[in-house]
């Protein structure tokens, strides 16, 4: 579908996301000829800044982010005259003359507002869109996570900026969501019949869901240190990805259809009582250690760092999602940065065989495993039980492999090119609605709230590592192990 006409104005337009993220997703789209041909990009910032001056700050921080492969001067020319830079104050209602001024009054042309910038100026710019007259019904505004630091503030986010655009305008980013694996799940369980009748607790004996990084928090102390594992990745990516494994099949692939259905997954999450809270939950901190044979320092020993922190950097969660397809089918979530490997995955393992008519020894054998992988190559493993060529019926555990990037030749789109498209078509689906943010906070807050009562620090854990010892003994207590430790 062509895309109509747009403007595309960017708060916080001169920071680290524009830079890393946003420009390189445009630049791609607009290799693909997908762009309009007037189609216009306004970066916000607050400093004046000449045109000329913003575009050398692109060259220097936006260039880099986009693969050799792909780059083409003439494509970059191009999308350097699309953009425009707005020097303005998006606090200060006076200074968006400069933005009135600088966007296209047609109502052919849709105007899109991408708040990449702290929630707490979200409500704010949008009473400012508002009196300044650019917020209409054809307008559309992008929050960019985090979406809030708990219900309170998402619901005030929810309910400030729900005064001045309806939800079929409002567009909350989980980039996740955008990522190429997780729509090939929805494509995995609803687009083949074979996993749907087994994809229920009489076949499934548990799911892990991994989001591991080895990066530590960088430049990005001031946002992590008042973050923390649990809101910067648990609350949002994690319960996304368990939402599209656990929810009911959508009546179709429209947005709100697909939302109820995760809706109603965060809904039956089985709520945390202090007891279970101190059983299932287990929040590290990395100290220093070796990632890929480099020397790291401590989270606390980081640029800027608070040397007596008790922000997580880690965290894992036993969960279950009371509902009759999954009542007693543990649900094993867990994130932290500095780890062993950086890889993001979804295991779903299959029950035990209920009975073995094979007798003979040295047969090894494995329940099967399907990892859904996201990161870092895109693909699906099945492990499966065959029997070891020759003499004898020995089994052994082999995989079938299905590489994305080899099965499929065309181009791949980043998670934000795929977002920012989707955003330009008005379609909702995989972005969050506000009932669905609102429950994905209330899961998480007594969790926070137990945090912030307990005496206790998290528990430390080298950098290099799957984490603290107890995450092993989380999932151990089980009887099972976490995939890589295995
Ligand atoms: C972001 C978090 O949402 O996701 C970062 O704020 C994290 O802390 C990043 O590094 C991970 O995303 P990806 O796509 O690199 O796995």
């Amino acid at each position: 579908m062509a895309l109509a006409e747009f403007d595309l104005a960017i708060f916080g337009g001169t920071g680290d996301l524009s830079m890393r993220k946003l420009l390189p997703a445009m630049y791609s789209r607009d290799r693909a000829n997908d762009l309009p041909p007037n189609a216009r990009i306004l970066c916000i910032g607050r400093h004046e800044l000449s045109n000329d001056a913003f575009l050398q700050q692109l060259d220097k921080d936006a260039r880099p982010h986009i693969s050799m492969e792909i780059f083409e001067p003439a494509v970059w020319e191009r999308l350097c005259k699309r953009i425009q830079y707005v020097a303005m104050d998006a606090t200060d209602a006076k200074s968006y003359k400069a933005l009135v001024a600088a966007m296209r009054p047609d109502p052919t042309v849709t105007n899109v507002f991408y708040l990449a910038t702290p929630p707490a100026l979200f409500s704010k710019i949008c009473r400012n869109l508002s009196s300044s007259g650019l917020a209409t019904p054809n307008s559309r505004v992008v929050l960019e996570k985090p979406l809030g630091r708990d219900l309170a503030s998402a619901k005030q986010i929810n309910a400030e900026v729900g005064k001045i655009f309806s939800e079929s305008q409002i567009f909350r980013i989980d980039h996740y969501l955008g990522k190429e694996t997780v729509q090939n799940l929805l494509a995995l369980r609803f687009g083949n019949v074979l996993f749907e009748p087994l994809w229920r607790r009489e076949w499934i004996s548990d799911v892990q869901i991994t989001i591991a990084e080895e990066l530590g928090v960088g430049n990005r102390m001031g946002y992590y240190e008042s973050s923390g594992a649990l809101r910067d990745m648990l609350q949002n990516h994690l319960l996304q990805l368990l939402c599209i494994v656990a929810m009911e099949p959508p009546v179709s692939i429209t947005s709100d259809a697909v939302r109820d259905e995760k809706l109603k997954v965060l809904r039956s999450l089985k709520r945390f009582t202090p007891v279970s809270l101190a059983q299932n939950v287990v929040r590290g901190q990395y100290r220093a250690g070796h990632v890929n044979g480099i020397a790291v320092p401590g989270y606390r020993k980081e640029q800027d760092a608070d040397p007596h922190s008790r922000t997580e950097t880690f965290v894992a969660i036993k969960t279950e999602v009371d509902t009759w397809r999954w009542a007693g089918v543990p649900f094993y979530l867990r994130t932290g940065k500095r780890m062993a490997d950086s890889l993001a995955e979804i295991v779903i393992r299959f029950k035990k065989i209920p009975h073995s008519i094979f007798t003979q020894p040295n047969s090894s054998f494995e329940s099967n495993c399907l990892v859904i992988r996201l990161q870092p190559d895109e693909g699906l493993h099945l492990n499966l039980m065959a029997k070891t060529p020759g003499d004898g019926m020995r089994l052994k555990p082999v995989e079938l492999e299905l590489n994305f990037r080899e099965s499929f030749k065309a181009p791949r789109m980043e998670a934000y090119e795929r977002l920012l498209l989707d955003v330009l078509r008005g379609q909702l689906t995989l972005f969050m609605r506000s009932d669905e943010l609102e429950a994905a906070w209330e899961w998480v807050e007594p969790i926070l709230d137990y945090w912030e009562q307990e005496e206790n620090e998290p528990i430390p854990y080298s950098a290099g590592t799957w984490g603290p010892a107890a995450a092993s003994a989380l999932i151990g207590r089980d009887g099972l192990q976490w995939r890589e430790e295995a």
